[in-house]
């Protein structure tokens, strides 16, 4: 069928024709934004998961919800080198260079104040100033250096403004794994803070399933956040991130079709965009068969190895990639990091370096003390397809 209208959406961060099976967290952070709207707060949602299970997608979705309501939003990506400081203040130029006015009420123009001095903060070369004057205006003085301090000033004057417009503000971070420990420990106390004091502040966090335990271990009162595992797609609507986009171009799937790529998929997300992308495109009438979805899948495989996985295999050093492989026999359940050290001949603490980059490059992570696991679903069986060196 027309690959122009092909409306399935495989890849990082892109939005499905159709969000299936996330209702409990998506009514979770259109619960909490109703609460902030009557004065109450609520505890950080955070997503953990898989990469390529739809927390991107999530956290864009609490992002436009939000945003619908006007809301002052910054929704951030952790790593690349970039300090929390630059990518929070980075996140606030737009949102606030839309509600800047010279009518603003007193607080938006002291949140304002105070969000300049954050920025001179980290930037001294480029100044912010909305073609206001500030100068009789309170505010500011979140620029001492001491990012708990300025942070919480920051967000504090920014909730106030936000509720004196009649919203909130919210506050999303992607790759939250990636923080660094001092900046997760920050953010933890801020939230707690404001869940304290009822600031008009939401925030949202998704990371990879390590995140919880690096939350737990940066603060203890972590506990009380609001958590959801972002997993495969629930057997029971599955079938809908398939029919759905292909209805709204008007095309079907014949039953047993849908079942062979659901079944191909291991019902996640980033493989049904991928086989129903494929499928699509060798599909020749607007009801997709079996013998079709057969050849979508074959060539989907070929997609991901070339793609979704290769690009992961490829940022592993030889070292490196001899760590995975010889973790891939356990598939993607984990491996005990003593086991995998025994099949490669090697004392555990002398492959310690090499764990530790492939944490930090997140291929693996580390589900508890002394087991390490694969970041993405189906890299065991990827690496079994590779030809040994
Ligand atoms: N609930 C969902 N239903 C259908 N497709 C989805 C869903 N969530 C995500 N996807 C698709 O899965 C892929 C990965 O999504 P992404 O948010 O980047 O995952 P993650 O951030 O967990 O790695 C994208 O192609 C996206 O379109
Ligand atoms: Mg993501």
């Amino acid at each position: 069928m027309d690959p122009v209208r092909n409306p399935y959406s495989p890849g990082a961060g892109r939005k499905p024709a159709a969000l299936v099976g996330r209702d409990k967290a998506l009514k979770a952070w259109a619960t909490s934004i109703e609460r902030t709207r009557i004065g109450r707060t609520d505890q950080p949602v955070i997503l953990y998961g898989l990469r390529g299970v739809g927390k991107t997608v999530l956290l864009s979705e609490f992002r436009r919800n939000a945003a619908k309501r006007d809301w002052i939003v910054a929704q951030i990506e952790a790593g690349a080198g970039k300090t929390l400081r630059e990518l929070v203040g980075e996140a606030l130029y737009a949102p606030l260079a839309d509600i800047a006015r010279a009518s603003a009420g007193k607080r938006l123009l002291k949140a304002i104040k105070t969000a300049l001095s954050f920025k001179a903060s980290y930037d001294t070369n480029g100044i912010w100033s909305f073609g206001l004057d500030l100068d009789g205006t309170p505010g500011g003085g979140a620029d001492t250096g001491i990012l708990d301090t300025d942070l919480k000033k920051l967000i504090h004057d920014l909730a106030e403004a936000a509720e004196e417009e009649g919203v909130g503000l919210a506050i999303l971070i992607d790759e939250a794994q990636d923080l660094d420990p001092a900046e997760l420990i920050t953010l933890c106390t801020v939230a707690h803070a404001a869940a304290q004091d009822n600031w008009a502040v939401l925030f949202g966090f998704a990371g990879l399933p390590s995140l919880p335990r690096i939350l737990a271990e940066a603060k203890s009162y972590a506990e009380r956040f609001e958590y959801f595992k972002i997993e495969q797609i629930e057997e029971d609507v599955v079938s809908e991130a398939l029919s759905i986009p292909a209805a709204q171009e008007d095309a079907t799937w014949d039953d047993e079709a849908i079942e062979l790529v659901v079944a191909a998929s291991g019902r996640y997300p980033y493989f049904l965009q991928q086989f129903g992308q494929e499928t699509w495109n060798v599909a020749s009438g607007p009801n997709i068969r079996a013998a079709e979805a057969q050849l979508g899948i074959l060539q989907g495989y070929n997609q991901l190895d070339n793609g979704f996985f290769r690009a992961r295999w490829d940022r592993a050093t030889p070292a490196e990639q001899a760590y995975l492989r010889a973790m891939a026999p356990d598939g993607d359940a984990g491996s005990s990091s003593g086991e995998v050290a025994g099949r490669m001949n090697k004392k555990p603490k002398s492959l310690g370096p090499t764990r530790a980059n492939l944490i930090s490059k997140g291929l693996v992570y580390a589900p508890e003390h002394g087991v390490v696991a694969f970041t993405v679903p189906g890299m065991a069986d990827f690496i079994g397809r590779q030809i040994d060196p």
